[in-house]
């Protein structure tokens, strides 16, 4: 038996970036994809591991640019390991990991840090993102050459924006020559105060402190402005709001370098998630009310919001679908909504929910991949190519799930360490299977290996 070969045979390949939707097998030799499409007795040799993928899809696996995998300084929230290990049950064979970290990832030991944990405990691959601002502070900008020599992917100060509009303005020039984007968390502080929810008649109704949807769209507005002005690379991290998706609709039809991205939750559930009872109004909050679960940043917002974003990401104006999974510990969430922190754990029902959105019909399954590969491969740049596509000589990053199965969310079953997600005891249709990374199975559901 060849180890360094797996077959898998039968499965709907589906990939995007080359345009294929349809029923094929896939050699994998050496960590690399070797034929896709027939493959034939005299190539596969006797004994070759193999995986039936009749009736399951297999595609490139995804790709996640914005993540909170809280090493270091935040190990009870989430390791790299466990992080890892929830992003291979999600089907992401990649993951970017956002830096408010502590220490803060803001200079090249950091990097370093993080390269060497991920070679020692990852079981996916782990793309640190930089600081825009030294300490994450927004007085002073980073050493983003430093960082980016480094091996940093984006650069952001997410979890916070970046407030100064000169800082963000010499960010985006410097982001132009080192051809890594900036990722802006738009959020004006003086707008969102101590909001805890999404402004409107649920935050009324509970008695919650709302932001309104111009604390997102007026950092947005001034954040497109300074690309238009700088020519750097913009990248707008979890739209919520419908008018952020004009903003962005009219900022691409002027031709300005901006990309965007949405988060499973904000397409999926609304505000009315925060009254309990799991969005279905009952006249009034049920005592599930205030469930903190539903607490994230930026806030789940109206079925309107939710529309628009559907509509901005199947029409592709929105990039990518990006978790911002952000695992939290027990007790940062087992207090008061106004106390509670903000985040949701995702990685691991991120599929499931965005395929929501392909079995209610408002987006093909080819383009829903198409925004979990190819879309934040562009994001992040052509090194990323490779990764996002099953094109024989690339390296064999392949998720196998089947979109039909039906599971129920049990977040004691999760692999990250954050068990805070409003889908507990939900029913999710579409599983991931198998996870493989450079050719290695590195998660698998259920054994399908035939030999
Ligand atoms: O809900 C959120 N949680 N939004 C962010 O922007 C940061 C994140 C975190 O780090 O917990």
């Amino acid at each position: 038996m060849s180890s360094d070969l797996l077959l898998i045979k039968n499965g709907r390949v589906v990939d995007p970036g080359r345009n294929i939707d349809q029923v094929s097998s896939i050699l994998v030799r050496d960590g690399r994809i070797s034929v896709v499409g027939e493959v034939t007795a005299d190539v596969i040799p006797e004994g070759c591991p193999t995986i039936d993928a009749a009736g399951l899809v297999v595609s490139p696996g995804f790709i996640d640019i914005h993540c909170h995998l809280r090493e270091p300084g935040f190990e009870y929230k989430e390791t790299i390991a466990t992080g890892t290990k929830a992003g291979a049950r999600g089907g992401f064979t990649s993951l970017c990991c956002m830096p408010n970290t502590e220490p803060p990832i803001d200079n090249a030991a950091v990097v370093d840090l993080i390269r060497r944990r991920t070679r020692e405990d990852a079981i996916v691959r782990v793309h640190p993102i930089g600081c825009v601002t030294k300490g994450r502070k927004g007085k002073a900008l980073a050493e983003m050459e430093e960082l980016a020599s480094a091996g940093v992917v984006a650069f952001s100060d997410d979890g916070d924006p970046v407030y100064d509009s000169n800082i963000m303005r010499l960010a985006l020039t410097y982001s132009a020559d080192l051809g890594i984007p900036i990722t802006n968390h738009c959020e004006d502080h003086s707008l969102a105060k101590n909001g805890v929810m999404a402004e409107g008649w649920v935050a009324t109704r509970l008695g919650l402190p709302g932001i309104p949807a111009a604390a997102e769209e007026a950092m947005m507005a001034r954040d497109i402005s300074l690309a238009e002005l700088t020519g750097g690379r913009l990248h707008l991290a979890h739209l919520t709001t419908a008018g952020a998706v004009v903003l962005l609709r009219q900022a691409r039809e002027r031709g300005v370098n901006v990309t965007a991205e949405v988060c499973p939750h904000h397409l999926t559930i609304t505000d009315k998630w925060v009254l309990g009872n799991m969005g279905v109004e009952s006249g009034g909050a049920s005592t599930q009310a205030y469930d903190t679960s539903t607490k994230v940043y930026p806030p789940l917002r109206s079925g309107r919001d939710v529309e628009v974003l559907i509509e901005g990401l199947a029409e592709g104006v929105i990039d990518c679908i990006a978790t911002d999974h952000a695992p939290h510990e027990l007790v940062s969430k087992q207090v008061t909504f106004n106390e509670a922190a903000f985040g949701i754990s995702v990685l691991e029902t991120a599929l499931g929910s965005s395929l929501q959105l392909v079995h209610s019909g408002k987006m093909s399954l080819s383009a829903l991949v198409e925004r979990l590969t190819v879309g934040p491969a562009r994001v992040l740049g052509p090194a990323f190519n490779e990764f996002a596509t099953l094109e024989p000589g690339t390296p064999a990053d392949i998720v196998i799930f089947d979109p039909d199965a039906e599971w129920e969310v049990d977040p004691s079953e999760f692999e990250s360490k954050g068990k805070n997600t409003p889908l507990r005891g939900t029913t999710l249709k579409g599983k991931v299977l198998t996870t493989i990374v450079d050719g290695e199975i590195v998660y698998s559901a259920s054994p399908r290996s035939e030999s």
